[in-house]
């Protein structure tokens, strides 16, 4: 068989490539928005409010890479519409789509709000769907397409601190992460999941600030710290690349040994 010492060495590059990350506006989006860029993709960042996504854009733009920011409500399926057109529009192609927009909320299961539950799931699950469903016929036209869903380690198994409505939202991700490979493998989609242990950020700011919540993450994690930046941008970054083009459907831990006991 013949090695390809050129190309192999080519497998991470992103240059040409066009990705749309949802919640660009946050911890990891931005992180991910910048990482993407190092590699060579044009970004097209969206959230709810434009002036949010400034960060992400300038992250970008700085790396000598295209930006573009874009508002949209992930939970609303004319926003997702009209967010697809936009970057259609601007780019003419969606080729990596990375759907990171995603909220926590934390109550003893027994008192949950229903409002709130139901908040989690719209965001979380349906949010994920809309983007994956709307960017997903842009990419069965294309005969292309990289698509990584954010979930969590929370998808994986329960935990005491109150998660049940993030735990099976991100469960219900797991699930449509493998529906959505094995329907699209057809058009030449990949689609996984990066699930992530705890990194700090607003989004965790609450476990941060609870010293005992914090010790009990910290005690599940055998390499004994949370996620940082680089460990979430090296996973995506592999995922949206020719290096994984044989990798789908798979949820990819990115939680220290989190959920190998
Ligand atoms: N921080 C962690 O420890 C951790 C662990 C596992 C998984 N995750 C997941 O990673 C993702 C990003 O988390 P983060 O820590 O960067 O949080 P974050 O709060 O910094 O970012 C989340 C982003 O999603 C956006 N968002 C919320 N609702 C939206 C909507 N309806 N439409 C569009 N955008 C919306 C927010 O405005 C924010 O910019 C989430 O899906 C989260 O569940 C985070």
């Amino acid at each position: 068989m013949e090695f390809n010492a050129a190309k192999i060495k080519n497998m991470f590059n992103l240059e040409g490539k066009v990705a749309l990350i949802t919640g660009g506006a946050g911890a990891l989006g931005e992180s991910i928005a910048a990482g993407l860029a190092v590699y060579g993709a044009d970004v097209v960042v969206t959230g709810r409010t434009l002036s949010t996504l400034e960060k992400a854009v300038q992250g970008v733009a700085q790396l000598g890479r295209k930006a573009l920011a874009v508002t949209c409500d992930v939970s609303k399926e004319d926003d997702v519409i009209k967010m697809v057109e936009k970057v259609k529009e601007a780019f003419g192609k969606i080729d990596i789509l990375v759907t990171v927009a995603g909220i926590a909320k934390r109550s003893p299961a027994e008192d949950f709000p229903i409002d709130d539950w139901q908040q989690v799931m719209d965001i979380n699950v349906r949010g994920t769907f809309l983007s994956c469903k709307h960017v997903g016929k842009v990419m069965k036209e294309q005969g292309y397409g990289k698509i990584i869903t954010i979930s969590s380690v929370r998808g994986f198994a329960g935990h005491p601190g109150g998660y049940a409505a993030y735990g099976p939202s991100k469960a219900a991700i797991d699930g449509l992460t493998k529906q959505l490979a094995a329907e699209w493998a057809k058009y030449n989609i990949n689609v996984n999941a990066i699930a992530p242990t705890i990194f700090w950020t607003p989004l965790t700011q609450q476990v941060l600030e609870d010293e005992k919540l914090k010790q009990i993450f910290m005690s599940r994690i055998p390499l004994g710290r949370a996620a940082v930046t680089e460990d979430m941008v090296g996973a995506s970054v592999y995922l949206a690349s020719a290096a994984a083009d044989f990798i789908t459907g798979q949820i990819l831990y990115v939680d220290g040994g989190c959920t190998a006991g």
